[in-house]
C-alpha cells in the first residue's frame, strides 16, 4: 500500500468530493441548515449532491482560502481535509490569521491506518509556513483531535424555555423598534452586524465568503423546518443593532407543534438583545422557543422572573484550538492585569510579561517554573474559556509557586466568556 498526502490538483478535485460525505454526510446532532454535502454550497446533508453540482463545486474548489490536503493510496483519494484561511479575535481585539481546520473525512474502508495523522501533519506545517500560529476546529467526536494539540476553547448552550414561563423581570420600552424583513436585506445586514460583534467577541471568526448569500433566495430548505424568518432591531436613529433568523416548523405532534427555532441571534447592546427575546418569547400561537449555539453566559436568564425557565438542553463545546507558535500566540493576545509568570509548557521555559496592554513572551532556558502545562491545557485557557484552576483540580496542570494559579486565572481572565456564532 503506498501513501501519498498532497494537495489535489484540478482534475482531482471531484474525486476528493466524493469523499467528504463520509464527513459531514454523518447524522450530526446538531441541525445545521448549512452543512455541507460535496462542497462549499449550503446543502441539506440528506440531498446528494448533483453531476452537474459536483462539476460546479470542484470548479469552485481550488480558491485562495480552501485548501484541501488528500491521502491518496495507491492513487486513489481515501480520506481528506482541507484549511480555511479565517481570522480569530484575541482577548484585546486584535483579529488574527487563523488555520481552519474542515471537512475531514477518511473513507470508512481505509480508517484507521493513520491516513488523518498523517493529513493532519500535512495541514499544521502548511498552517506554519503560512505564519497561521493558531489552528482551530469544530470537533464531530471529542476523542478526535486532542492526540493532534487542539483543546476545546469555547464553549455554547443550546436551551429551551416554555413561552407561558417566559416572563420579563421589569417592563421595558424599547427606544427603536422592530421589523421583519425579506432574505434580500436580512443579507444585507448580517455581514454588517456580524463585523461589529467579531470586532468585540473574543472567539468570534470571520465568515467564510457567501456565509449569508444564501438568505438572500429565500428558498424552502429541505430539513423541513420551514422558512427562515427575519427579524431585526433598528436604535432610536434608525440603525440596525440586532437580529435573529427564526423558523415556525410546522409538525402534526402536538408536542412539537408550535416550537419557535431561533438559528441566528445578534444584538450590539441591551436594547436590542430586551426588544428581539422580548418578541421571540412572547410569539403568538407558539408554545415553547428553542435557541442552539448560544453564548454559556447568556445574560437572558437574569432578565426573566423566573431564571429556571430558562432550561440548559444542551452543553458543548464549539472552538477547537491548536496553539502552533506559543510565544506568538501569548504575545498577541492581551491580558486582565500586570503581572509576570514562568510558565513551562511541554518541557520549554517561557517567562511571560503580561498586562493589559500587551504581554512579552520570552524563552527561559533554567528558569524555574512557576505552572507546568501542556499546550493542550494552554489551548484551553488562551481564549479565557476555561480557568487554570480547574486543570488544577483535575490534576492537569502543576503549581510550583504558592498562588501561581491564581495569578494566571487573574491574567486570562475576560470580562465575557469566548463564544463564537459563526463555524467554518
Ligand atoms: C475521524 C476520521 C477522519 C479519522 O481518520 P483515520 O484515518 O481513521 O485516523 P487515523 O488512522 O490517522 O487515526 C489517528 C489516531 O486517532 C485515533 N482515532 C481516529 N478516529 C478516532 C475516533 N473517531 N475516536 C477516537 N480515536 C480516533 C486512531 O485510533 C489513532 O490513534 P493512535 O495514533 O493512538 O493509534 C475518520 O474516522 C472519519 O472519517 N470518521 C467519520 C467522519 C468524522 O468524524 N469526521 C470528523 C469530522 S470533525
Amino acid at each position: 500500500m503506498t501513501i501519498e498526502i498532497r494537495p489535489i490538483t484540478r482534475a482531482e478535485a471531484k474525486d476528493y468530493l466524493r469523499v467528504l460525505p463520509w464527513a459531514n454526510g454523518l447524522p450530526q446532532e446538531e441541525p445545521e441548515p448549512s452543512a455541507w454535502y460535496a462542497g462549499r454550497a449550503a446543502n441539506p446533508p440528506q440531498r446528494k449532491a448533483t453531476p452537474e453540482q459536483l462539476d460546479r463545486y470542484a470548479e469552485e474548489l481550488l480558491t485562495d482560502w480552501f485548501r484541501p490536503q488528500a491521502a491518496f493510496v495507491d492513487g486513489k483519494i481515501a480520506g481528506g481535509s482541507a484549511i480555511v484561511s479565517v481570522e480569530l479575535t484575541l482577548p484585546g481585539g486584535r483579529q488574527v490569521p487563523m488555520g481552519g481546520v474542515t471537512s475531514t473525512g477518511v473513507l470508512p474502508t481505509y480508517r484507521r491506518r493513520g491516513l488523518l495523522r498523517k493529513v493532519m501533519a500535512a495541514m499544521l506545517d502548511d498552517c506554519r509556513e503560512r505564519g497561521e500560529f493558531l489552528a482551530g476546529l469544530s470537533a464531530s467526536e471529542a476523542t478526535i483531535y486532542g492526540r493532534y494539540g487542539f483543546a476545546p476553547a469555547t464553549f455554547q448552550h443550546r436551551w429551551e424555555v416554555r413561552r407561558t414561563d417566559a416572563e420579563f423581570r421589569t417592563p421595558f420600552t424599547d427606544p427603536g423598534g422592530l421589523d421583519l424583513v425579506d432574505g434580500a436585506t436580512a443579507a444585507a445586514i448580517w455581514p454588517v452586524l456580524h463585523e461589529q460583534v467579531r470586532a468585540v467577541r473574543v472567539g468570534e471568526v470571520s465568515p467564510l465568503p457567501g456565509k449569508w448569500s444564501g438568505l438572500a433566495d429565500g428558498g424552502l430548505p429541505a430539513d423541513g423546518r420551514g422558512p427562515a424568518h427575519h427579524l431585526i432591531h433598528r436604535d432610536a436613529g434608525g440603525q440596525v443593532d440586532g437580529a435573529a433568523i427564526f423558523r415556525l416548523p410546522w409538525s402534526p405532534d402536538p408536542d412539537y407543534a408550535g416550537e419557535l427555532q431561533v438559528d441566528a441571534f445578534e444584538a450590539l447592546n441591551h436594547d436590542a438583545h430586551r426588544a428581539l427575546w422580548g418578541l421571540l418569547l412572547d410569539f403568538d400561537l407558539t408554545k415553547r422557543v428553542v435557541a442552539a449555539r448560544r453564548p454559556v453566559d447568556e445574560p437572558l436568564r437574569w432578565m426573566l422572573a423566573n431564571p429556571r425557565a430558562l432550561k440548559f438542553a444542551r452543553t458543548r463545546d464549539n472552538l477547537w484550538l491548536n496553539i502552533l507558535d506559543v510565544q506568538r500566540a501569548l504575545e498577541a493576545r492581551t491580558y486582565a492585569a500586570a503581572d509576570a509568570v514562568v510558565l513551562e509548557i511541554d518541557g520549554v521555559t517561557w517567562r511571560l510579561d503580561a498586562s493589559p496592554d500587551g504581554a512579552a513572551c520570552t524563552a527561559a532556558p533554567g528558569a524555574s517554573a512557576d505552572v507546568s502545562l501542556t499546550v493542550s491545557e494552554l489551548g484551553s485557557l488562551y481564549l479565557g474559556g476555561v480557568r487554570a484552576s480547574e486543570f488544577r483540580g483535575a490534576g492537569r496542570i502543576a503549581e510550583h509557586t504558592a498562588g501561581a494559579v491564581s495569578r494566571l486565572d487573574a491574567l486570562l481572565q475576560l470580562d465575557r466568556a469566548p463564544h463564537n456564532a459563526v463555524g467554518f
